[in-house]
């Protein structure tokens, strides 16, 4: 098939690549030069583990490319809306200035009645009743939408888009329309479904509503062991022993019950927000109440951890030179948006400590948009002479680390595990004040 992907961020250019790996010519737009120019000589613009060999093939054997023009996409059976969503800078809500962007451009380059079957697949995560509004846009082209949301995790996006858990078609109520785009996605996806990935047929509404739902639950869990995290940590006891036993109930499950500084990334935070927000307008924000309670006791994790640190120094953060391992949101990713790592950071200087900051992957991005902050090529360098280490992003390094290989750099040995990630007794036979998250 002949697919175009309209917006080649993280989402677009892993979709875009996938896509050609299993056979279809794809067409990549982006309004943005240097990413295209990037793209096309087979280099991702962010760091994805098994992306660039996958990326650089199908560049070369030609089934992928990417382009600023979007008459481009004119001979295309199908046109993938793979934009941002970000929050508005005001407020809490997506701004769709983007979609509607990609919907606009793509009215003018498609002819008016096509002779041949199209449609037009959302991918984004949009508020709930985008989907409709789009149909209505297109339905005077004859076109054809499906919602189709992705739910790839950062790190593993070429499985998650390859082998998803689960496809979901949102379908319009038109059922001439709803036929032909099922047909299409169903062509292209042959691959996938084909290996027996379970499909969901259903509404735009509903289809719109399982993305920042799954996300919603995500984050739920996420809070939900963060705080009790705070109950282990004033009784005593051990959340990690605690998620463990409770993760044993299959309706529970262990997976998402990691507790430490919470949440972050261009997707959770963004998305529980968004989803508040749209219940408002749709008179309901008391039904998503409970997410605010996810957002705060998200926050407080982080306030927490500045706590901990300011307790294991005897009170005073000022003055203090603070090792901090880890900037990205989580490991195997150079994302550093909304991360709990760069946020805590941020805080324990504004409470007058020097940090210097060190994390494999993520250093680059971080001095690119925190210039101010110091950023050590190493993790020696960050920890030299430091007060107290924090470690703010479970890379597996940091999890290995021998602790006695850094013991005679510092000044004080006292380390703050933010992600829970360390073994306590290791540390604390190295000589080391170890102090977790809820964690004896
Ligand atoms: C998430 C969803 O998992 C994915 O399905 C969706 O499509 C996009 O958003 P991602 O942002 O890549 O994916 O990250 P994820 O692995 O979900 O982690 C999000 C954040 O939660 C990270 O900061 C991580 O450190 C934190 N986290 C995760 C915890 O604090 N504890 C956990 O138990 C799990």
């Amino acid at each position: 098939m002949k697919i175009s992907v309209i917006g080649v961020g993280y989402l677009g250019a892993v979709h875009a690549t996938c896509m050609a790996d299993i056979g279809h010519s794809v067409i990549g737009v982006d309004t943005d030069a240097d990413k295209v120019a990037r793209l096309n000589t087979g280099k991702p613009t962010f760091y994805e583990p098994e992306l660039e060999p996958i990326l650089k093939r199908n560049i070369e054997n030609g089934r992928l490319r990417f382009t600023q023009d979007m008459t481009e996409v004119v001979d295309c059976d199908l046109h993938f809306i793979a934009v941002g969503t970000p929050q508005v800078a005001d407020g809490n809500a997506a701004d769709m200035r983007y979609v509607d962007a990609v919907v606009e451009s793509l009215l003018a380059v498609l002819p008016a009645q096509s002779e041949r079957s199209i449609a037009v697949v959302g991918k984004s995560t949009v508020p709930v009743g985008t989907a409709a509004r789009l149909q209505e846009r297109f339905a005077g082209h004859g076109i054809p939408v499906v919602w189709n949301p992705e739910f790839l995790r950062e790190g593993f996006a070429v499985k998650d888009t390859l082998r998803p858990d689960r496809i979901v078609y949102g379908l319009p109520d038109d059922v001439e329309d709803a036929d032909t785009a099922r047909t299409l996605l169903d062509e292209c996806y042959a691959d996938l479904l084909a290996a027996k990935i379970p499909k969901v047929e259903t509404d735009f509404a509903t289809a719109e509503l399982v993305k920042v739902a799954a996300n919603a639950f995500l984050a739920t869990k996420i809070s939900f062991i963060n705080a009790m995290s705070v109950l282990t940590d004033a009784t005593g006891g051990d959340v990690k022993k605690l998620a463990e036993a409770i993760g044993y109930d299959d309706r529970i499950g262990k997976k998402f019950l990691r507790a430490g500084i919470g949440f972050g990334g261009g997707c959770l935070p963004k998305d529980i927000r968004a989803f508040m927000s749209r219940a408002d307008e749709l008179g309901h924000g008391d039904a998503l109440a409970f997410l605010h309670d996810v957002d705060d006791i998200n926050t407080r994790q982080r306030e927490r951890a500045v706590e901990k640190l300011r307790e294991a120094l005897g009170g005073e953060l000022s003055g203090k030179k603070i090792g901090v391992l880890g900037a990205a949101f989580k490991p195997d990713s150079d994302d550093i948006r909304d991360s709990p790592a760069v946020d805590i950071a941020g805080r324990v200087e504004h409470a007058g400590a020097t940090v210097v900051t060190y994390d494999p992957k993520a250093g680059e991005v971080l001095q690119k948009f925190k210039p101010e902050r110091v950023i050590a090529v190493s993790l020696e360098d960050a920890v030299r002479d430091a007060d107290a280490v924090m470690v703010l992003t479970e890379w597996k390094v940091f999890q290995d680390l021998d602790p006695s290989s850094i013991s005679d750099l510092v000044n004080t040995r006292i380390v703050i595990d933010g992600r829970n990630c360390l073994d306590p007794k290791r540390w604390r036979d190295a000589g080391w004040t170890y102090v977790g998250m809820g964690r004896k």
